[in-house]
């Protein structure tokens, strides 16, 4: 119907951050409140998909209608996302995922060590979940995000071929009252040969527009 374009459509969606164990009461994690991701999740459901929410840690109850699946760190939602991925029409991937986590997490807390006011700890590289979903032999209709402080274009542009992604929407995250936990962003969404601006509004309006641009672009793929 023309309310619920979506209906009959499964979308997978990643919100939040990950959270990466130093040991067992610190983390490394990064400044998403997860409600762009939500807001995405809100729309599709009210677009009448059927929606799963693979969620990091956030401060958010879960938009009705959709399945939360909550996860800490990049490892779990990786897995996460490859197991709902493949039955999926649409990917979304909002999430922050820390690119590392620690190489060892240490088993018990951490104790200073006197006399060395140094630490060193070593990183090793996550999974990339939306590049590992874009190359599954049934990949999804999938879309990134690009969070860059520079460049934004150029960047943007990059990861969108480098992870073989269908679509890219991608914000600017050094501009004041947008991006990371504020209530409004700006997207600029490129697919290979075109660019779509949503200006400037809260994060509901902005989820709203760029979700028909992915059903549009779905549709015709
Ligand atoms: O959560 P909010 O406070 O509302 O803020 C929203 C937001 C700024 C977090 C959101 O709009 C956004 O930009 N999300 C992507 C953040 C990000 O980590 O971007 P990136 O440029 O580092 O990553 C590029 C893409 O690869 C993203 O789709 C990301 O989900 C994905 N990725 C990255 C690393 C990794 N290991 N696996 C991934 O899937």
């Amino acid at each position: 119907t023309q309310e619920q374009p979506l209906l009959g459509q499964h979308w997978v969606i990643t919100a939040g951050p990950t959270r990466e164990a130093i040991d067992p009461v610190r983390y490394i994690s990064n400044h998403s409140s997860g409600k762009m991701g939500y807001a995405i999740a809100a729309q599709a459901v009210a677009a009448g998909a059927s929606v799963s929410l693979i969620s990091g840690p956030v401060n958010l109850a879960p938009p009705q209608g959709c399945e939360l699946i909550a996860v800490e760190s990049a490892q779990q939602m990786h897995q996460a996302a490859l197991t709902l991925a493949p039955k999926a029409n649409v990917f979304v991937a909002c999430a922050a995922v820390a690119d590392y986590r620690l190489a060892k997490v240490a088993d018990q807390k951490m104790k200073k060590t006197p006399g060395q006011d140094e630490l060193t700890l070593t990183l090793v590289k996550n999974p990339d979940i939306v590049a590992d979903v874009a190359k599954l032999a049934d990949k999804p209709f999938t879309v990134g995000f690009a969070a860059e402080t520079q460049d934004v274009e150029q960047y943007a542009k990059d990861k969108l071929a480098r992870k073989g992604l269908d679509l890219i929407a991608a914000n600017n995250v050094a501009i004041e009252g947008q991006g990371f936990n504020s209530d409004q962003n700006a997207l600029t969404v490129y697919s290979a040969n075109n660019a779509f601006d949503l200006p400037l509004g809260n994060k509901s309006a902005v989820a709203k527009q760029l979700i028909e641009i992915i059903a549009r672009h779905f549709d015709e793929s």
